[in-house]
């Protein structure tokens, strides 16, 4: 069966422009750098994507053009007979659980943009809008309710397939996107006492920047870009060979970055400008930016416009999570795409229960410490996505080869790669020691070291999770040095 391709560069970009900008780009984007002090951790952030976002997506794009196959029989095709598939499973799992959570936000986004419109929100005392938020994400029935809106509204769009469905929705939505927040960008920069939030953005304070805080840009470097989790490799699968890789990842790159400045640009202005505070975090937008739009003359529209903002940003994201899976259900099994999506839509929605109720009656179900919603966001952000991350560095450098890689960024030499030395010594180096650095913090090790937390059970446990990836790491580094030798 042949397979589905984007129909044209601007088509490609805004699908994958798409996927990266999110809820990562306007909700946590705006709150960490707020939590972090402004100016300085957008720095950090920028070094960050420099480092590893530019070689982890190049090569991401690479492998997924060159294997033309969903993630599981990319890595297949790519290293027959060997167990790299596994990489390819690891982030359709990795997808799946991250679109069973990211669809209940997606769902609080919907909630408000309709309470917005209906003028309801702006009804909420400034003081009562806390527990409004508590009171909208507790009850069990609607956030499902939206949730399943927004997973059905997904699995809508990608049953049309690449071209018709993927395609055609980026390049009517990611402009829209674009207006509004120009648009939202105007109105904020205009306000009085708009200055404030502007040198809290752009105005680096270094005495601000911690650890945690530089940790926190790398793990976000990588998130916002979508990677780790086979959705570029994905999209890449579908990218024409004549298509030139390398402007398409730094167009991307550069897409995401910059929206997600002017989320800055429209919420710290705001905040500043009515004697908010920046740092409210995870809250900023249902609690803090509400309160702001009140104060200001037709904060309803306004509230509405941004709030429909999020709500494309969050589906054209919503959209490639799927994809990964859907690609590998129908391509690896055979099924006809039609009947893959209904299959993952129950799925999801299935998943996406306990996570919704652990906002209200499930609040006290714990594993491992953390409820349903916090332990899916905690294996997947903190642990998938960085293996998932470390896994396509080594692939692209050790078993598919970086001059394999290279070639087929450069489509077989058609373009010219000038900063080829500096990808080679980021995909083999620095990004997968930057992307060990965030696993490891992650994880915990970095506050072991120290602190009194440490016990036999502990050092176990921890000591399993490094174990591991290390002895198959060697294993490989020998058994392809023993190859080497006999040939
Ligand atoms: N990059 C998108 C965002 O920043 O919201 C979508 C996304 C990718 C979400 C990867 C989550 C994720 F783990």
């Amino acid at each position: 069966m042949k397979r589905d391709n984007f129909g044209s560069s601007f088509g490609v970009l805004a699908a994958a422009a798409g996927s990266a900008i999110g809820l990562g780009n306007i909700w946590k984007f705006p709150y960490i750098t707020g939590k972090n002090g402004g100016a300085a951790f957008i720095l950090v952030y920028l070094a960050c994507i420099a480092c590893v976002g530019i070689p982890v997506m190049l090569a991401e794009f690479a492998l997924g053009r060159k294997a033309q196959k969903n993630t599981v029989g990319a890595f297949k095709e790519l290293a027959p007979g060997k167990p790299w598939y596994l990489s390819g499973g690891l982030s359709v799992l990795t997808a799946f659980i991250i679109l069973s959570f990211y669809a209940i936000i997606a769902g609080w986004v919907f909630a408000y943009m309709f309470r917005a419109g209906s003028g309801e929100l702006m009804s909420v005392s400034a003081g009562n809008l806390e527990s409004y938020f508590g009171g909208v994400i507790s009850n069990s029935k609607e956030p499902m309710l939206w949730t399943l809106l927004i997973i059905s509204l997904t699995a809508s769009i990608v049953l049309f397939g690449v071209k018709k469905g993927i395609e055609k929705c980026s390049k009517i939505l990611m402009p829209i996107l674009f207006v509004i927040l120009v648009a939202l960008m105007i109105r904020s920069v205009t306000l009085d006492g708009a200055s404030k939030g502007l040198e809290f953005l752009f105005k680096p304070d270094f005495s601000k920047l911690t650890k945690e805080g530089v940790l926190e840009a790398l793990g976000h470097s990588f998130y916002s870009l979508s990677l780790g989790m086979g959705i570029i490799m994905t999209y890449g699968s579908y990218v024409d060979k004549k298509e030139n890789m390398m402007s398409l990842s730094l167009k991307v790159i550069i897409a995401d970055t910059l929206i997600a400045l002017m989320a800055g640009v429209v919420i710290f202005p705001a905040v500043f400008a009515y004697g908010f505070k920046p740092g409210q975090g995870p809250g900023l937008i249902f609690v803090t930016l509400p309160a702001v739009f009140k104060a200001m003359p037709y904060g309803g529209v306004f509230a509405t416009l941004f709030f429909l903002l999020i709500a494309i940003a969050a589906i054209t994201s919503t959209i490639s999570l799927m994809e990964v899976v859907v690609a590998c259900v129908s391509e690896q099994f055979n099924m006809n795409r039609k009947k893959a999506v209904a299959l993952i839509t129950v799925g999801l929605f299935l998943l996406s229960i306990p996570s919704n109720l652990s906002f209200g009656p499930w609040a006290n179900v714990k594993i491992f410490g953390k409820n349903f919603f916090d332990f899916f966001d905690f294996i997947t952000s903190n642990i998938f996505l960085p293996v998932g991350g470390i896994l396509v560095c080594v692939f692209a450098s050790f078993v598919f080869g970086v001059k394999n890689t290279i070639t087929e960024i450069t489509s077989d030499g058609i373009y010219k790669f000038k900063l080829k030395n500096l990808f080679v010594i980021g995909i083999k180096f620095v990004a997968p020691i930057l992307i060990g650095i965030i696993l490891l913090h992650s994880i915990g090790v970095f506050n072991l070291i120290g602190s009194d937390k440490i016990n036999a059970k502990t050092l176990s446990v921890y000591g399993g999770f490094l174990l591991l990836p290390c002895i198959l790491i060697y294993r490989y580094m020998v058994k392809r040095a023993e190859y080497a030798k006999k040939s």
